[in-house]
């Protein structure tokens, strides 16, 4: 069925207002869960070869705060070690727990629910102890081991590369909805993209471990990109909706040309793809919405939409807090409760909102071709020597005066005590802002107990228009790589922190004035002091026997 553009924005739109929680009315959901169709959490592509990949406990180094800036860390060569690293500090089982005989994984990307719609994929050419072949995998994070779906000529290996720097990967990214529309019904699309933006930043901030960049590489379309890994049958109970390409490599490199020959990557699909994706569910519930949302939202091929590659700012200071960048990765979890005690200082608040916000050579907001779109108002609540009460920050300057615009007209814009310069972070009103934030997250407590919580709020309806409907998913991106950045920040901070998929979307624009598309409320978040749930049983994601690494071995790897 042919979409016209402008069909296609007003489906977005409908989708958005549609799946919007109200505080008499959720957006449609299955009403209760179905165990008998509960989705098997791991795809396996059943009869492709397998490679197995290193276990890497993860080391003292590199130390966290250099791992954020471009260029701090010395350059890893690209092998059979850095490639399971990658996927190891990105998408990999990061422990298991257990209550009685229940026993579920985690990982190292956090997903809503837990219920993990993004799959990897790796597109490489001849990589040392690897592969003797270009190829395509799909990472198998339970058994942390590539499948190897197809290998294609080095001729075509050439002629992807050309003009990428020496040592150039990618890392595909994939959703499958069902597995989320299970548990969430209808607004399970928006899940899959704060998914989508979460696993980007794992991502980019393992690549940045190992001395690399990675880059959206956004001018394909959804179907070449389909072709590319392998991702076919849209129309199955369970598709994979191909969603973006990573290209990863060395820092400091510049690249001659940001896309791939249209004319190569369409010559992926007629190659003898190895596997069948395993069925996820016995049976299934249609989400129409959701697969209307996709539709929607496929990207064309599209060239240099963006017209500022890096985001405005100043360089960010680095810090000298000296804990391991790996240690935090692995240790990230989400917090079940927060004890409402806690406190932070206000150079604890700063410098972790100095993170979200991009700067030159920043990562993982570099892999990210638009210039900031997602600001955050903020539920202050136990920050030291700062008042609680209601704020704003403005992730782009230039963007200040809009959003003040757009804002209540009796809000103070005044700058906390000792905000830094870089920093734009304002006081709108000040009080008590606990029940409020509670209620706007769908009553969870975990936003009122915290010491703050915050709404991500995207101009929406101006970039819509501007480059289509496809973009809508890369709003919920850019908002999961900010989550991202706060659960490590928080685990810097030995504190803990949540993603909130769930709170009312206008009761959040009414607290702020906010009226009509040009801004919506996309993703909350809190930050607080943790209290462990007792109950449950933390185990090793990987067994000891699976093919351990000796840490005197990995320090080998990745000392500076
Ligand atoms: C996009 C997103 C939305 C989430 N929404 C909520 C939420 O509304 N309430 C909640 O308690 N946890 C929420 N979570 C936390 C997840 O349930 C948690 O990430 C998941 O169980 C995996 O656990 P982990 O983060 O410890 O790995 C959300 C997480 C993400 C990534």
């Amino acid at each position: 069925m042919l979409v016209t553009m402008a069909d296609a924005l007003s489906q977005v739109f409908a989708y958005h207002e549609t799946t919007k929680h109200h505080l008499n009315r959720y957006a449609r959901g299955p009403g209760g869960l179905d165990w008998a169709t509960q989705p098997d959490p791991f795809r396996r592509y059943v009869g492709a070869s397998v490679i197995p990949l290193e276990h890497l406990k993860p080391s003292d180094h590199p130390l966290y705060e250099p791992v954020f800036i471009e260029g701090k860390l010395p350059i890893q060569p690209l092998n059979h070690r850095s490639i399971s690293q990658l996927f190891y500090d990105s998408l990999a089982l990061s422990a298991w727990k257990q209550v009685g005989d229940v026993r579920w994984s985690l990982r190292v990307n956090p997903s809503s629910g837990n219920l993990h719609p993004t799959e990897g994929y790796l597109v490489c050419g001849l990589v040392d102890g690897l592969c003797t072949q270009p190829m395509v995998c799909h990472y198998a994070p339970k058994e942390h081991v590539l499948e190897r779906r197809v290998e294609f000529p080095p001729e075509t290996w050439k002629a992807m590369t050309a003009g990428w720097p020496n040592g150039t990967i990618w890392v595909g990214l994939a959703s499958i909805h069902w597995r989320e529309a299970w548990k969430y019904g209808e607004r399970a699309f928006r899940y899959c993209q704060h998914d989508v933006g979460h696993a980007i930043a794992t991502v980019a901030l393992a690549a940045a471990a190992m001395g690399w960049k990675a880059t959206l590489l956004d001018d394909l379309s959804t179907e070449l990109l389909a072709s590319l890994l392998g991702v076919f049958d849209p129309q199955g109970a369970e598709p994979e909706q191909p969603e973006c390409l990573l290209a990863v490599y060395p820092q400091r490199e510049s690249c001659a040309v940001q896309t791939l020959p249209e004319d190569v990557i369409v010559t992926f699909k007629a190659l003898s793809w190895q596997g069948t994706p395993n069925l996820l569910s016995p049976a299934h519930v249609d989400w129409p919405i959701i697969d209307q949302a996709a539709a929607a939202t496929r990207k064309p091929v599209t060239q240099k939409v963006y017209e500022t590659a890096m985001p405005i700012g100043k360089p960010l200071e680095v810090r000298s807090a000296p804990v391991s960048f790996r240690k935090m990765v692995h240790q990230r979890r989400s917090c079940l409760a927060l004890d409402g005690q806690t406190g932070m200082t206000r150079d604890a608040l700063y410098q972790i909102l100095r993170k979200v916000i991009p700067g030159p050579d920043q990562f993982p907001f570099n892999a990210l071709p638009w210039s900031p779109l997602i600001h955050c108002g903020l539920f202050i609540h136990r920050v030291q020597d700062v008042d609680p009460g209601l704020y704003f920050l403005a992730r782009d300057p230039t963007k200040l005066d809009p959003l003040k615009d757009a804002m209540k007209k009796e809000f103070v814009w005044e700058k906390p005590p000792a905000c830094p310069d870089n920093l734009e972070l304002y006081r709108l009103s000040t009080g008590d802002a606990r029940e409020l934030s509670q209620q706007i997250s769908c009553h969870q407590e975990i936003a009122a107990n915290g010491c703050f919580s915050l709404g991500m709020i995207a101009e929406f309806e101006g970039p819509l228009r501007k480059y289509g409907a496809w973009f809508y998913p890369r709003l919920f991106w850019e908002a999961g790589a900010i989550g991202q950045v706060l659960y490590l920040e928080a685990e810097a901070c030995g504190i803990r922190s949540t993603g909130i998929g769930c709170f009312f979307d206008d009761p959040m624009h009414r607290v702020l004035g906010l009226t009509g598309w040009r801004f919506q409320d996309l993703y909350h978040f809190t930050i607080g002091g943790p209290v462990e749930d007792k109950r449950l049983t933390t185990l090793p994601a990987y067994s000891s026997t699976q093919n351990d690494v000796k840490e005197s071995d990995q320090g080998r790897f990745d000392l500076p």
